[in-house]
């Protein structure tokens, strides 16, 4: 892993083919290290305590940083899919500013982070007061890097479900938040499909964070979407994030 490869992560087209991929890569190293507890030494040992640097500075991660080995290691010794939970996405952020900023969304509600990534979204609405929060990604290690989150920041670990949610029967959620999800064409026509029949069987509420990304711009969701708020990103989430400058919430409303 590089900071090379790192940025290029974070660009529109290749965040999409690399998600994509990150079952497939590394499977042989990473049978290697699969007990629980490896995985939280890894990721221990390869990330670092990050604080105050995001929207929501009041939120302690484990990221990845230029401080950590693996920004100039070689990228074939990293023994899992790529990290993506080791970056906190803008559109995270921007959801997880939002709930904490308007508490009264979560409080006594139950709560899906569909992609959770490092878990930022799922703890905010916890620490927001939120009665029932389930943090889902497809990547085992996500789940992982967010029970530790958790505890970093004082909650005991929340529920992980690493299954594909998408397509499958939607459960009664209050509120589900989707950070970053919209960066590839296919996932967004399935997501979509799947978010209209949350809405239309429970009528769950659903925040979406994007940053601005072209996948999700021109895709037909976006006549449905509400701006619910706008958040100007710091300096340095600007600088890992190659261009991005903002990060907008939205509400998404087919009966509307
Ligand atoms: C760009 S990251 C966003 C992470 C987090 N929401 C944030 O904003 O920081 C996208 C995440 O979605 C996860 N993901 C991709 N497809 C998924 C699916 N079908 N169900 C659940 N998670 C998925 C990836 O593993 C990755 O952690």
């Amino acid at each position: 892993m590089n900071r090379g490869l790192f940025i290029c992560l974070c660009g529109k087209d290749v965040l999409s083919k690399s998600i994509q991929i990150i079952h497939r890569r590394n499977i042989r190293q990473y049978m290697k290290c699969n007990t629980e507890n490896k995985i939280k030494r890894f990721i221990a040992e390869n990330t670092e305590i990050v604080k105050g640097q995001s929207l929501t500075p009041e939120i302690s991660l484990r990221l990845f940083t230029v401080k950590c080995r693996f920004w100039t290691e070689r990228p074939e010794l990293w023994p899992f899919p790529d990290p993506f939970w080791a970056i906190y996405w803008p559109g995270g952020q921007a959801v997880s500013r939002y709930l904490l900023n308007n508490p009264g969304l979560s409080v006594g509600r139950k709560v899906l982070d569909l992609g959770c990534g490092c878990g930022a979204s799922a703890i905010a609405a916890k620490l927001s007061g939120a009665a029932h929060v389930v943090a889902n990604d497809i990547d085992p290690i996500a789940a992982v890097a967010t029970k530790m989150n958790c505890e970093l920041n004082g909650l005991e670990p929340l529920p992980c479900v690493t299954q594909n949610l998408i397509g499958s029967e939607p459960e009664n959620w209050d509120l589900i938040l989707l950070g970053d999800m919209f960066y590839d064409e296919t996932l967004t026509d399935s997501l979509h499909k799947w978010l209209n029949k949350c809405v239309k069987l429970h009528r769950t509420q659903i925040l979406i964070g994007d940053p601005g990304r072209a996948q999700f711009e021109s895709h037909d969701i976006k006549t449905l979407l509400y701006e619910q708020a706008h958040f100007e990103l710091p300096d340095s989430v600007r600088e890992e994030n190659y261009g991005l400058t903002n990060s907008t919430v939205w509400c998404y409303r087919p009966d509307y």
